[in-house]
């Protein structure tokens, strides 16, 4: 069984029979099902494998909690009262397949499911602790919540680079970061390694959004998933829009190759094998 397909069933595990709203369940696998990159549970489980680590099933459910967690910002992110999309991972929203009512409860139960789900992983309870309150941080009001709601109040104006950052680290990059620090905690790497991995998740969080921001002016739905040009029709500040297209790929490129500096710097200072997190990043470019 490869990495993802044991990732999903971490997270299906965890909806077993008797369950108090099938329907519910219906919803919320049906959004976690529809697929996705998974990138960042690869991130965490591969840089963990860098650490020499040999993977068990309290690592899968580290990776369903944080895999979950971003599955119900996207059936949010969807809605018609915030990015109104119809389509999302090749598959009608979760408010289009079901209702809207049932969207946002989807959405509720996988911010609030994933942290049952840590807590009865097989870690150090120190450990555990410390990956409950960083993925809270990385999830809530300081993290991608707090960033979404900055996306929004900037429909329609144009940010400045400074507030552009914010929204983006906020929304995208600190549940990014989440993946790589998580690995370094349960690695139980020191205080300097756990903040080269931040850095380096931030770098990619940056790369990551920016990335989708050129996407959906460059690309068409099959290879998206999902309908293109919403950022223009919505009026979002976008690094394309306040940078140029080209301007915008070289700011990917330089935010890959700081993360992957990070990581080749790891490997000269600790006993970290690079290849599977730096094959995953060489993934993420693109060529204008
Ligand atoms: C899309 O995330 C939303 C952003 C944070 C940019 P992904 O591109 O990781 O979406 P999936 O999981 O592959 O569908
Ligand atoms: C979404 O950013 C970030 C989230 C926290 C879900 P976008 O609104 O650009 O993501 P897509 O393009 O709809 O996937
Ligand atoms: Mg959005
Ligand atoms: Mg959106
Ligand atoms: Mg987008």
């Amino acid at each position: 069984m490869d990495k993802c397909a044991k990732i999903d069933r971490a997270i299906r595990s965890y909806y077993q029979a008797p369950l108090v709203s099938p329907r519910l369940v219906e919803a919320i696998l049906y959004s976690v099902e529809a697929g996705g990159k998974r990138i960042r549970p690869l991130i965490l489980l591969n840089i963990l494998e860098g650490f020499g680590l040999t993977l068990t099933e309290a690592h899968y459910q580290v990776a369903a909690a944080l895999e979950m967690i971003h599955t119900g910002s996207l059936i949010h992110d969807d809605l018609p009262a915030m990015d109104d999309d119809d389509y999302r991972r090749g598959r009608l929203t979760n408010h289009k397949k079901f209702d809207e009512a049932t969207a946002i409860l989807a959405g509720d139960s996988l911010f609030l499911d994933p942290f049952a789900v840590l807590a009865q992983a097989d870690l150090k309870s120190e450990i555990l602790l410390a990956l409950i309150k960083e993925l809270s941080q990385a999830s809530g009001t300081f993290g991608m919540v707090g960033g979404q709601m900055l996306d929004i109040e900037g429909e329609e104006k144009s940010l400045s680079h400074k507030q552009l950052y914010a929204v983006h680290s906020n929304k995208t990059g600190k549940l990014l970061a989440f993946s790589f620090k998580a690995a370094g905690l349960i690695a139980e790497q020191t205080l300097t390694v756990l903040d080269q991995l931040w850095q380096a998740g931030l770098m990619m969080g940056t790369a990551f959004q920016v990335r989708d921001d050129i996407l959906d002016l460059t690309a068409d739905f099959d290879e998206l998933g999902k309908t293109p040009n919403k950022d223009l029709r919505a009026e979002k500040s976008t690094y394309p829009s306040l940078f140029g297209l080209d301007r915008s790929y070289q700011i990917l490129e330089e935010s890959l190759d700081q993360a992957t500096a990070i990581f080749k710097d790891l490997q000269e200072n600790t006993d970290f094998i690079p290849d599977n997190i730096i094959e995953i990043i060489e993934r993420l470019r693109l060529h204008a």
